[in-house]
């Protein structure tokens, strides 16, 4: 397959499950005559379910997440015949733009990434929406409130264990690190790394920077997962004293507000900060930018907070996911995407058969877990053709 980007080549290639599904929908077509409407990050890899979707016989009108668009992404749908709204954009009021175009295609299928379309959708609703997926912790979180409204099948993605194991914690462990590193070029070995939130994101950061010789602490406002990272072998501590002294922080907990202006008086020179929760709000930056002295650009994908008293704290990405930002960012493993993407793709159809609403309708079916025969399909699927294990 020829492409413009020769990322793109390279991720269609390593998407294993992802093309044998391509084959198949090329024959099977099961979103024929069916407009699917997307918000999702606009990257190689998403071009890869994007396509394969399109391949199914869909239409798509897509738009990007706050500031991870790639324009080349873009250019290479807009060349395969998708529709794609607006380009890189990191502007609040832009992207609600963005993604209301999409919801005036009145898609019949929705793939949201942190609930942006479901909840457009219901502040204008049309008829003729069967559903979607939902491929996030935050879209989950923000959809659950909206599930008696809703009253249609939306499957989260993020709730299949794959995608808990394959994705969260082994493929945003690994990026987040790898940014880390890519930004900062500076190690890790004896260093204080701080990680905020034990979910299954935050374990695999843990990890990674473990396995780097980093003394790692972690913060959660859970005692049961305070716990489950004591075991684990991790220092845990409340929020204050791990603070004071790190030399690196990550928060990655889905939640607003987890550092905060009154935090910056307990962190010390030359710290590195930095956020891979999905949404820009864990670190509230205005505030931190607002009392500095002076904010300073650093090196690509890094600025310095100046403070009166001399010290400097280094914030990365503006305080959005730390494993898009900086040069050339990859984010999360082709595997891991691939595993995702399978996920999401076999979702879409079984919602856009109607098998899925026959099952289980109304509120039963919406804001819910990957159907447990998906989620054996697609594990199936990738142990024969990528591990080769045939069982
Ligand atoms: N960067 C990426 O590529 C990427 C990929 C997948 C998910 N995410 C995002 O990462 C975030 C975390 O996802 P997850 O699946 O690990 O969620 P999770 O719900 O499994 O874990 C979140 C953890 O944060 C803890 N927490 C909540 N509020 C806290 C607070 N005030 N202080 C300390 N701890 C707190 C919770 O107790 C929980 O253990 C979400 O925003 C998710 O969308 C990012």
């Amino acid at each position: 397959m020829t492409t413009t980007d020769p990322r793109i080549a390279w991720v269609r290639s390593s998407c294993r499950l992802l093309a044998a599904i391509a084959e198949e929908y090329r024959d099977t077509r099961p979103f024929a005559g069916l407009t699917i409407g997307t918000g999702i990050h606009l990257e190689p890899k998403t071009a890869a379910l994007l396509e394969t979707l399109h391949d199914g016989g869909a239409e798509l009108v897509s738009t990007g997440n706050l500031n991870s668009t790639q324009q080349q992404t873009v250019d290479h749908l807009r060349g395969r015949g998708i529709t794609v709204i607006g380009g890189p954009t990191a502007d609040p009021a832009v992207h609600d733009r963005d993604l209301r175009e999409v919801l005036d295609a009145r898609p019949d299928l929705l793939l949201d990434n942190g609930g942006d379309l479901f909840a457009r959708y219901l502040e204008d609703p049309y008829e003729g929406l069967r559903g979607g997926t939902e491929e996030t912790t935050s879209g989950r979180d923000a959809l659950l409130p909206l599930r008696e409204r809703l009253r249609m099948p939306v499957l989260v993605i993020n709730d299949s264990p794959i995608k808990q194991f394959a994705e969260n914690t082994h493929a945003v462990g690994q990026s987040v690190f790898e940014s880390f590193l890519r930004i900062t070029n500076r190690s890790t070995g004896g260093k204080r790394v701080v990680v905020i939130g034990y979910g299954s994101c935050g374990r695999g950061v843990a990890a990674e920077f473990r396995g780097s010789y980093a003394l790692v602490t972690v913060v959660d406002a859970d005692p049961v997962k305070r716990l489950e990272a004591n075991l684990d072998g991790y220092d845990v501590r409340d929020r204050e004293q791990a603070l004071r002294d790190a030399d690196i922080v990550i928060t990655i907990t889905g939640r607003a507000g987890i550092l905060t202006a009154a935090d910056l008086d307990l962190l010390r020179d030359d710290v590195i900060v930095a956020n891979a929760g999905h949404l820009p709000w864990e670190i509230e930056v205005d505030e931190w930018r607002s009392a500095a002295a002076a904010v300073e650009p650093s090196t690509p994908g890094l600025e310095t907070l100046r403070m009166a008293d001399g010290r400097r704290i280094h914030l990365a990405g503006a305080g959005h996911m730390v494993n898009l930002a900086g040069p050339a960012p990859l984010g999360n493993s082709i595997e891991s995407m691939d595993l995702g993407f399978a996920l999401q793709a076999r979702c879409l159809e079984v919602i856009a058969r109607g098998d899925y609403a026959d099952e289980a309708a109304g509120v039963a079916a919406c804001v819910v877990p990957v159907p447990r025969s998906i989620d054996e399909a697609v594990a199936t699927g990738y142990l024969a053709s990528v591990a080769g294990v045939r069982v």
